[in-house]
């Protein structure tokens, strides 16, 4: 028989107090920050602070406005937190604090401005897996420079399934997502492997759910701007799923729309890419651009490709923007219709209002790779780098073989200059040697008669 040791009962008696009178135990009281606090889904009157803990532990955010508290948000014993703040003002800047354990932090954030109204500031970055120290350097860039919110075109981490990769993200990206809300699009990577990782993305992140979809894809306004922020990794030969119906209805009712100036499409793997891994197939034979174009969407961004690309394919401005800290692919096929290609770490830092979109393009040390905009339904016009001044002047395909009335190849990839030379090369020597070989028989035909 087991005689229980008076010193053991008294300890876990003690021990079990805190949890029966509902108060933070002594894991709980020790408790730090591991991930965040990171601003995800911030809307005009609500506001998503994640946070995750190095042990369970309840929290309390506290949303002050001009030092005046707004609202206190307890949150329940977890080492996971998401805490909504809901009810607040349009286009207004917070602050926050959170407590946790032994854990403290602070910092801030604007809720998106009342519908249709702004200009608007965002940056976008992509691809920043891999590569911790590039992808640091890319994110102090784009600290320095400032934004609104943050757009992601998808692999954030190296492997959805490795919680280690996350936590990289996490503490290279702490002091900006601190301050800007991250809006994501789904990456291959996320998915790593087979799919196995999504279940680190779903549980990382937190997405607008106001126009509808999934947690995979979904859609969010911000001023005069609307997002659809679609996940690359479905089926898009099947004209008919369920992300491609939700995308036609959503298009066509953002076309009735009075507020939306422009629409923005963000996606992982983009329609049209010349680089390493080129554009979607089934998007191009499906049509994907056209419908974007029938529905006037201002601009395409999408990753996937290691390095910045701009271009205006079948009437429809894209960027493929995968320069976020990934090692940099510079492999170059230059499409009919690409603008611009540089092969470098980089993000991008917009503006938008009602009329126009300007979109700067910027390398690591601040220095401006390019300077493009148009205004609603316009071409690119950009500011030329040799220019002394700051004037834009339209913007042209590096290809002379482009035309202007959407007959450019159904194909992502257009062939190289290089390839059209060789191809050519080839076909004359088979040529030439099909002359010499009827020469020759034609010589042995008269030598036979002679
Ligand atoms: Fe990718």
């Amino acid at each position: 028989m087991n005689r229980a040791c008076p010193l053991a009962l008294i300890i876990t008696a003690a021990a079990m107090v805190p949890a029966v009178l509902g108060l933070p135990g002594v894991a709980a009281a020790d408790a730090r920050l591991q991930k965040g606090p990171y601003l995800m889904d911030v809307g005009q009157t609500h506001a998503a602070l994640l946070f995750e803990l190095t042990e369970a532990a309840p929290a309390t955010v506290t949303i002050t406005s001009q030092d005046d508290v707004v609202q206190t948000l307890p949150s329940e014993e977890s080492d996971f937190h998401e805490v909504v703040a809901t009810e607040l003002e349009p286009g207004t800047a917070y602050d926050y604090r959170v407590e946790a354990g032994a854990a403290t932090a602070e910092g801030s954030f604007t809720t998106a401005p009342a519908a249709g109204e702004g200009p608007v500031r965002f940056l976008v970055a992509g691809d920043n897996r891999t590569n911790a120290q590039a992808h640091a350097a890319v994110t102090d860039a784009m600290r320095r420079r400032g934004g609104e919110f943050v757009v992601n075109t998808g692999d954030m981490v190296a492997n959805g399934a490795v919680d280690e990769d996350w936590q990289e993200l996490f503490d290279v990206e702490r002091e900006l997502l601190r301050d800007t809300p991250l809006f994501p699009a789904l990456g291959n990577h996320e998915l790593y492997l087979y799919g196995v990782g999504l279940p680190g993305f779903l549980k990382y992140t937190r997405v607008p759910t106001a126009l509808g979809g999934r947690e995979t894809y979904y859609g969010f306004d911000w001023g005069p701007v609307r997002f659809f922020m679609l996940d690359s990794n479905d089926d898009w030969a099947d004209t008919e799923s369920d992300q491609r119906r939700w995308l036609r209805e959503k298009l066509a009712e953002t076309d009735r729309s009075e507020t939306i100036a422009h629409v923005i499409i963000v996606l992982h793997h983009g329609p049209v890419s010349s680089n390493r891994h080129g554009g979607h197939p089934d998007m191009m034979s499906t049509g994907l651009l056209q419908l974007f174009r029938r529905h006037e969407v201002a601009l395409v961004l999408s990753g996937h490709d290691h390095a910045y690309e701009r271009g205006d394919a079948h009437g429809v401005k894209y960027i493929v923007t995968g320069g976020g800290g990934a090692p940099i692919y510079d492999r170059n096929d230059p499409l009919p219709f690409q603008h611009r290609f540089e092969a470098s770490h980089h993000f991008l830092a917009v503006e938008a209002d009602r009329e126009r979109v300007e979109v700067t393009a910027l390398r690591v040390d601040d220095s401006v790779i390019e300077r493009c905009a148009f205004n609603r339904g316009e071409r690119w016009t950009c500011v030329r780098p040799e220019s002394a001044t700051a004037d834009f002047v339209p913007s042209e395909p590096v290809s002379s073989t482009r035309t202007d009335d959407g007959t450019e190849p159904q194909s992502g990839r257009g062939p190289s200059i290089l390839a059209l030379l060789l191809g050519a090369g080839v076909l004359l020597a088979a040529l030439a040697f099909l002359a010499r070989v009827v020469a020759r028989r034609r010589r042995h035909r008269r030598g036979r008669h002679d």
